[in-house]
């Protein structure tokens, strides 16, 4: 982990609110594992906003490291106007990663809203490593739909949900996956804590690996800010012990967001 100055190579909006920023870094290229975030410093000159903002790295290409962020408050407001040029304070890579056991054969990862981009990266480290996988897509609707055709390019099979029904399947991706009754040996997933919760509570026997998001401040495991309790009671921060967690290891009901 390092802290480092990047130039924004380009931050371009992709669908409803939703953009992708893209910057050149050997050094965040060749240590990046799926699943890392970065840490960002959104204004350069103005301690406003204060707090640094944690965004998962989404996938890399020929040392171009690819972020994407829906605009939500006052520093993705920021980051959305940020030009090609602008240089960003960061730091990263962060936190720890989805593992993938070897020769594993069948594998499904579940992404609803901003959980999508982390996975994208791992599917492409699953297609690298030639193994099989299937996609569940959760979009809120068509207009905040992005990446469909990028994960078609490499999935065996991608399945499409949205809150509206103007894409795919009408109804959250949860129960797009529970109906399609098909078994597999590890999933992995990231979304809105409820989605994951939903996913906890079907009791499946698979491994299930997940992402979880947690207000952040320090991002390197000092401050606490990150803090979720653990099924025994225990404390895990999110940042430093995460953010990928077994989905048993973790307490969906307790956390804070
Ligand atoms: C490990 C991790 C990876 C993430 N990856 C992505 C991603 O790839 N794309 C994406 O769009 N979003 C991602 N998020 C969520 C993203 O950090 C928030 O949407 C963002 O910080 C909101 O900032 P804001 O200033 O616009 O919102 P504000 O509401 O103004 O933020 C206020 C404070 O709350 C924190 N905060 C608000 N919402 C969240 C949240 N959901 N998670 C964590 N902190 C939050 C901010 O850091 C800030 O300190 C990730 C969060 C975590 C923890
Ligand atoms: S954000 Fe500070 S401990 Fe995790």
């Amino acid at each position: 982990m390092k802290v480092l100055d990047i130039v924004i190579e380009e931050n371009i909006k992709i669908a409803e609110d939703i953009y992708l920023l893209s910057f050149k870094n050997k050094y965040i290229a060749e240590n990046y594992k799926p699943g890392n975030f970065v840490n960002i410093k959104i204004q350069d000159n103005s301690i406003y906003p204060l707090l640094r903002r944690p965004f998962s790295i989404s996938y890399i290409q020929d040392d171009v490291v690819y972020i994407g962020y829906q605009v939500i408050g006052v520093g993705t407001e920021l980051l959305a106007k940020k030009k090609k040029g602008y240089i960003l304070n960061i730091i990263g890579p962060l936190g720890n990663n989805f593992e993938i056991p070897q020769n594993i054969k069948s594998v499904s990862l579940i992404g609803g809203g901003m959980g999508i981009w982390p996975l994208y990266g791992l599917a492409r480290q699953l297609s690298q490593n030639k193994v099989m996988f299937d996609v569940y897509l959760g979009f809120r609707n068509k207009e905040k739909s992005f990446f469909i055709e990028k994960f078609k390019d490499i999935a065996e099979n991608i399945y499409i949900s949205s809150d509206d029904g103007s894409i795919g399947f009408k109804g959250n991706i949860i129960e797009l996956f529970t109906s399609n009754k098909k078994n597999y040996e590890i999933i992995y997933s990231c979304g809105p804590k409820v989605m994951l919760r939903t996913l906890k509570d079907l009791n499946l026997n698979n491994q299930i690996y997940v992402s979880l998001e947690e207000k952040m401040a320090c991002g390197i495991g000092a401050c606490l800010g990150c803090s979720i309790k653990g099924e025994n009671d225990n404390i895990f921060h999110v940042c430093s012990d995460g953010p990928v967690f077994n989905i048993m290891e973790v307490n969906l009901n307790e956390s804070k967001s």
